[in-house]
């Protein structure tokens, strides 16, 4: 079985493109991208979709309360019924009643080696601040199934990446992207579409 995945943006989506790129060279064979969905109608990885010829759809998050948006996210998501959600950089806590009906099948990438600078408040740019306001020497990026707790579920895959001196948030971040997320979040998706073995949400 091929499982049909919906990939969730907010931004720029260099996750989505990563995915979308390792799909195109035949990396991902128990995966496909079905469908694309943006919080934002701003955000350029609806373009980017658009360019690989997938399925775009906008849930606005603003405006809106987390119970009408998570209703919209839904009908969504089963109308194209979608078998696995991956949030790459969607910056939108999904409430416990929305992740208690995808149990482990939904993943979440995110920039840091979790446990470390994780949890509510922790996201893009800000992470990285973090890191270097602490002073570590290795971060990295986490793949992990994404449960009611911020940050919580299941750690799928990890990779450290080098803090260097001199290093801006903004470096920071484009090292994690390049050496860590890109390249893990791909193979993440591939290892948990390959092990559904048939079951869907
Ligand atoms: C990525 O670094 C992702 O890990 C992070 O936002 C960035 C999105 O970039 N996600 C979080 O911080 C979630 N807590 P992208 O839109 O170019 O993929």
């Amino acid at each position: 079985m091929t499982a049909r995945v919906a990939v969730l943006v907010s931004g720029g989506g260099t996750n989505l493109q990563a995915i979308l790129d390792a799909s195109a060279r035949g990396e991902m064979p128990s995966a496909k991208v079905a469908l694309v969905v943006s919080s934002n109608p701003e955000a350029f990885a609806l373009e980017r979709a658009r360019r690989a010829g997938v399925e775009t759809a906008v849930c606005p998050r603003a405006g809106r309360t987390q119970a009408e948006f998570e209703a919209g996210l839904e009908g969504v998501l089963r109308a194209r019924e979608i078998d696995l959600i991956v949030l790459a950089g969607f910056m939108t806590i999904l409430s416990a009643a929305f992740v208690s009906k995808y149990p482990e099948r939904i993943l979440n990438v995110h920039p840091s080696l979790i446990p470390s600078f994780c949890g509510a408040g922790f996201y893009g740019l800000r992470v990285h601040r973090a890191a270097l306001d602490y002073g570590v020497k290795v971060t990295g990026a986490t793949v992990h199934f994404v449960n009611e707790i911020p940050d919580g579920g299941r750690i799928i895959a990890q990779k450290a990446v080098d803090v260097l001196e001199g290093d801006t948030p903004e470096s920071l971040q484009r090292r994690v992207m390049e050496q860590a997320e890109w390249v893990l979040l791909p193979r993440a998706v591939e290892k948990v579409a390959s092990e559904m073995g048939g079951t869907s949400i």
